[in-house]
């Protein structure tokens, strides 16, 4: 479905992406990792056309995505930070989105899975952080596209939101939905991925599945197998002289 040749992305001096060449080739859930600011938005947003890279393609089914936006009609995604105006109620915004994309949406059975019932009539701004990612997934997820790409889904659910959110998720991924996503709740992670695409310094450090993660690093579980991805990227770059970056970073800094 989607193939990455060599992305390079700046913005400035700061090089994000540094060459990353990636597949996404079988139905199913991968989930995209790295720390703070490793550029997982910027992928997203590159998959999207949003963010336009420096060097390197990016194909979505065999076409080049530069100068195409056809091809985001077969795209369902989730915005890290969603904008849109305070002051419309979560049914007018519901309704704006339906008639710009147009379409077949089922809003309701989403509405009801995430008890928004109550909320229709609320202003967007009056609503909590929590509620209104409740609303973004109604927002994204409404639609039927074979590509969805969620950035940050779990930010701010409670438990019984992130049941519902794995569940919902499980079923997209068994009607044959590519599934994008980035998180920092590892336990998520675990629960729902496939595989795991790790974004260290501009690079991919890893692509595969949970298991061959934690072998590759003999670790019990997947939190520990990226506590030594990020040790081995300390050590890589300390012994290039960028020890006092790679410290930062694994303070999460
Ligand atoms: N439009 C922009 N202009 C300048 N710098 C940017 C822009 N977008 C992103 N960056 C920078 O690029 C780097 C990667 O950002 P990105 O949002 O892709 O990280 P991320 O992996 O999604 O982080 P997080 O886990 O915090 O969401 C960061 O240093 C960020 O400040
Ligand atoms: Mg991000």
């Amino acid at each position: 479905m989607i193939t990455i040749e060599k992305l390079q992305k700046s913005f400035g001096k700061l090089e994000v992406l540094k060459g990353i060449s990636l597949e996404f080739q079988r139905p199913g859930i991968t989930a995209i990792l790295g720390p703070n600011g490793s550029g997982k938005t910027t992928l997203i947003k590159s998959i999207l056309g949003m963010a336009l890279p420096d060097k390197g393609r990016i194909c979505f089914q065999g076409e080049d995505i530069k100068g195409g936006w056809a091809y985001r009609r077969q795209i369902d995604y989730l915005p890290q930070i969603a904008r849109f105006p305070e002051n419309l109620a979560v049914k007018e915004l519901l309704r704006m989105i339906q008639d710009l994309r147009g379409g077949q949406p089922d809003a309701e059975r989403l509405i009801r899975l995430f008890a928004l019932e109550g909320y229709l009539d609320k202003r967007l701004g009056t609503l909590s952080g929590g509620t209104r990612q409740k609303v973004n997934l109604v927002l994204s997820l409404m639609y039927d596209s074979p590509l969805l790409i969620l950035d940050e889904p779990t930010s701010g659910l409670d438990p019984l939101a992130m049941l519902h959110l794995k569940e919902l998720l499980r079923q997209e991924k068994e009607r044959g939905k590519y599934i994008l996503i980035t998180t920092h709740i590892m336990s998520f992670v675990e629960e729902v991925a496939d595989e795991v695409v790790f974004l260290l310094e501009g690079h991919i450090h890893f692509q595969g599945s949970l298991r061959e993660l934690k072998e590759k690093y003999a670790a019990s579980s997947l939190e520990r197998a990226i506590a030594s991805i990020l040790q081995e990227g300390k050590l890589a770059f300390s012994s290039n002289g960028h020890g006092e970056k790679a410290a930062k970073l694994v303070l999460g800094g």
